[in-house]
């Protein structure tokens, strides 16, 4: 069977490539808005273009005889989805609807989404399971959800078996060049006021957490890209599957633990942190249940958290080559 993957020369896009590869046939869909080609490895066919271009997506689907997508395109910034909404959902639902509607007509049978804990909101849970009621407080996270809801009705209309696998907090890389290259998480906006000599900030130390900082469950991209690998294997033997699925590791960081880790990792000798105000919208702590990751894939996340440091430190150092070692 051959597998498109939407947004592969992206972040987590080229991981899930780099896994996936070695045991499928892929092709892969990518307008390089924001991924790059060279993180392909050699032999994966990359079509450059857009998930809302119907025509071209017909043409992929039927050119590489595509059974089983994996959609993993999108604009994922929280603050400019709030700018720019008719954008967000142009992009991220009217793309995925453009995509399914070729799906559908092309008589592919497996069709697996990339979500977002975004989906939650504001959880107050210890453990944030599937059935954790879903009230995003974005349109980035609003675009997930109605994504899910698409992908969920189309694959009952039209037997298709789907899963929507909600991503936590993503870090890490596989290998310098594959590591994420925005700065809009945790890890690489330490690295970029560290690079400035600037101290490391931290958004508020007065939440009900142990530490008084905002808890997350972060997640090292290659274990999404296994995750992913799990779940086409799963949808490939089961077709009338239709899941809902956390990745995350089950266990809550929070941000002055991350930032004790980053300034170790990186042997930073610049200011120390500085503690401000609360950020609005930025809920105390969200950590992933993951007990039907476990059952229904067989699956958990193997790598902890200075690994992903680590990794996320060797790509910036691999990107901004006058910073000290
Ligand atoms: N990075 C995270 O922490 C995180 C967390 C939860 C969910 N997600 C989701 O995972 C997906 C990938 O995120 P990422 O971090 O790899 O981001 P990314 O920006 O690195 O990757 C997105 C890829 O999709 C491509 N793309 C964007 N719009 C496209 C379009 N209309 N047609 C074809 N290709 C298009 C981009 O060029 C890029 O290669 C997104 O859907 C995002 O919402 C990411």
């Amino acid at each position: 069977m051959t597998w498109l993957i939407t947004g592969g020369a992206g972040y987590i896009g080229s991981h899930v490539v780099a896994q996936m590869a070695g045991e499928e046939r892929l092709v892969v869909l990518d307008d390089l808005s924001t991924g790059r080609a060279d993180r392909l490895p050699e032999g994966v066919p990359l079509v450059v273009g857009s998930v809302l271009d119907r025509e071209l997506l017909d043409r992929v689907l039927a050119d590489h005889a595509v059974t089983g997508i994996v959609h993993i395109a999108g604009k994922k910034q929280v603050a400019e989805s709030v700018e720019r909404p008719l954008y967000y959902y142009r992009e991220n639902v009217d793309g995925l609807r453009t995509l399914l509607e070729a799906a559908a007509g092309a008589g592919v049978r497996r069709f697996l989404f990339s979500s977002s804990a975004a989906v939650y909101g504001m959880p107050d849970v210890d453990l944030v399971t599937e059935d954790t009621p879903c009230l995003p407080l974005s349109p980035y996270g609003e675009t997930k959800l109605a994504g899910e809801w698409l992908v969920a009705a189309t694959g009952r209309a039209h037997s298709m078996a789907t899963a929507s696998l909600r991503y936590f907090n993503v870090a890490g890389a596989a290998s310098a060049e594959l590591a994420d290259e925005g700065v809009f998480n945790l890890v690489p906006m330490v690295f970029e006021r560290l690079e400035a000599d600037e101290a490391p900030r931290i958004f508020g130390d007065d939440y009900p957490t142990p530490d008084g900082t905002c808890v997350r469950d972060y997640v090292h991209v290659e274990d999404i890209a296994s995750a992913h690998v799990a779940a086409a294997r799963r949808l490939a033997g089961d077709p009338a599957a239709e899941l809902v699925l956390n990745i995350g590791r089950g266990e809550g960081a929070s941000v002055a633990e991350m930032v004790g880790i980053i300034l170790d990792v990186t042997g930073s000798t610049g200011p120390p942190p500085v503690t401000g105000a609360r950020r609005p919208g930025d809920p105390a702590r969200v950590v992933a249940s993951v007990d039907r990751i476990a059952a229904e894939l067989d699956w958990s996340a193997r790598h902890g958290i200075r690994t992903m440091v680590e990794s996320a430190w060797a790509g910036w150092r691999l990107r901004h080559p006058g910073v000290p070692a």
